[in-house]
């Protein structure tokens, strides 16, 4: 078998070569919106309201155009076909290029096969436990550092504040470094970077968001590319450096190009999602007090503000609510694909070359899986009820199969470090007839930035 890094260096990408599909199956119903664009501004819009009414019309399965035309196939069996992949009749590469290969170059998620393998297994080896320990050991005091640097009050803008501390967080455990005064200018980058990845326009024709996604990514790469020779000279435990030493049997490295693109797509990938889980969080327990009450009798009964690793299976109140928020709004609402190789779903043919998507979100609100879906109800992942347990593939926000997210314990870990911490120290409420407004897309975020009204406690 090829190197690791032979493999990286032949690899052109499938997009490139990616065929027009030689048939079409026409028993799969089609619902194509407008010409030329077809639901592209409802996807952006609101893909959950979208998702619901071409599901209600056409079943589990539907032809339509969001730019490109594309089937979305809903539902757990759906999920199940797309993400196990069983015989890699799917492409990530070929559904995430359109998205992500501007900004987001050679990220392991578009990778397939055995490029794919070899990079995941590289990368898993920092999310190992004894990993995960040192990291939640270094997360604790800058959790607290930073939650003393919120400001308190009415009107308190939760989503930049959360946003700061996981860069921040992240950049000590990734990077190995402070981020420093270039902390505002990096958020902006990453900020500009993920939004460009939704942009219409997909060239970047100067005054386009492509063109300001393009700009930021080349400021993330400077940075990233000017601290590699440190990184290359010195061993440390943060995830730069572990890529800046990996090694092959042959003693060949990575290339700085590839230690500079896994480095921008793993900070993405750590940073926004979290983000995004914690701000909806905090959101659904300021609206709900009473849950916010018993998770912080849960937290001030362990004692301690620095959570250790073998306390965070005492929290399971706090894995329902993590679990409810992903449920409601999942910050990925949408996965594509390519089909790599005909095959069938159900009696419908999907030809090589076709362009599929599976929506966690539509999945996560079924009613026939879901008591009351539109209600945040975190009991219903307890013991109790267990409803996620009737279909291994109705709860999916980390997807699954040979994508699974690879960060989903660390998140696990920094979402509940961070909410103990600050339900011990804090309190926080929304006004009773506050409905935060969403932006679904390309990640979930709040449109106002949350204002809440946040009080020290402690
Ligand atoms: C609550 C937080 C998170 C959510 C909801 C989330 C969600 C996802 C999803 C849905 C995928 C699969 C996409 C696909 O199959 O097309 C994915 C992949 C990935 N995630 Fe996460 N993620 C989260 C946090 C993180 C964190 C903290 C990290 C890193 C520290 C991370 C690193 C990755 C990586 C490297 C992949 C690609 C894995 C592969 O392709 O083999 N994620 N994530």
């Amino acid at each position: 078998m090829a190197s690791l890094i032979d493999t990286v260096r032949d690899f052109k990408g499938f997009s490139d070569i990616r065929p027009k599909p030689r048939l079409k199956d026409e028993s799969i119903p089609r619902d194509m919106g407008l010409p030329l664009l077809g639901y592209t501004l409802d996807f952006l819009k609101d893909p959950l309201a979208l998702s619901e009414k071409l599901y209600r019309r056409n079943g589990n399965i539907v032809r339509t155009r969001m730019v490109n035309e594309v089937i979305l196939m809903y539902g757990p069996e759906a999920n199940q076909f797309v993400l196990q992949n069983t015989d890699h009749q799917f492409s990530s590469e070929w559904g995430w290029w359109y998205h992500l290969h501007r900004v987001f170059p050679n990220n392991v998620m578009m990778m397939d096969g055995d490029l794919h393998w070899f990079q995941r297994k590289l990368m898993a080896h920092a999310f190992k436990k004894p990993q995960l320990v040192e990291y939640l050991n270094r997360m604790n005091p800058e959790i607290r550092t930073g939650l003393t640097k919120f400001p308190t009050g009415r009107n308190v803008l939760m989503f930049p504040a959360i946003k700061k501390l996981t860069l921040d967080m992240g950049a000590k455990i990734f990077m190995g470094t402070d981020v420093g005064p270039q902390a505002d200018q990096l958020n902006h980058d990453f900020l500009v970077t993920v939004d460009a990845a939704m942009a219409i326009i997909r060239d970047p024709v100067p005054g386009t968001l492509m063109a300001r996604g393009v700009k930021a990514r080349q400021r993330l790469e400077d940075y990233f590319y000017g601290m590699i020779a440190q990184k290359r000279a010195t061993q440390s435990p943060d995830f730069f450096s572990q890529f800046c030493h990996a090694e092959d049997d042959n003693g060949q490295r990575f290339t700085d190009k590839q230690i500079v693109d896994h480095m921008i797509f793993l900070m993405m990938a750590a940073h926004d999602t979290t983000t995004s889980t914690l701000t909806t969080m905090i959101y659904a327990l300021g609206k709900d007090q009473k849950w916010q009450d018993r998770l912080r009798e849960k937290s001030m009964a362990l004692g301690n503000d620095f959570l250790e690793f073998d306390q965070l299976a005492e929290l399971n109140e706090h894995e329902w609510c993590m679990n409810e928020a992903l449920r409601m709004y999942p910050p990925l609402t949408s996965m594509p694909r390519g089909v790599a190789k005909d095959c069938e779903f159900q009696g419908h043919k999907l030809y090589r070359g076709e362009l599929v998507g599976i929506s966690p979100i539509l999945t996560h609100y079924l009613p026939e899986y879901w008591s009351n879906p539109y209600q945040f109800d975190p009991e219903r992942f307890g013991p109790g009820r267990a409803e996620q347990k009737k279909n291994f593939f109705q709860f999916i926000p980390f997807g699954g199969g040979h994508h699974t997210c690879l960060g989903q314990h660390f998140a696990g870990v920094q979402v509940k470090a961070m909410m103990h911490q600050m339900l011990r120290h804090y309190r926080w409420s929304v006004p009773k007839d506050y409905t935060i407004p969403y932006q679904l897309v390309p990640i979930v975020k709040p449109k106002d930035d949350l204002p809440v009204t946040f009080e020290k406690i402690r």
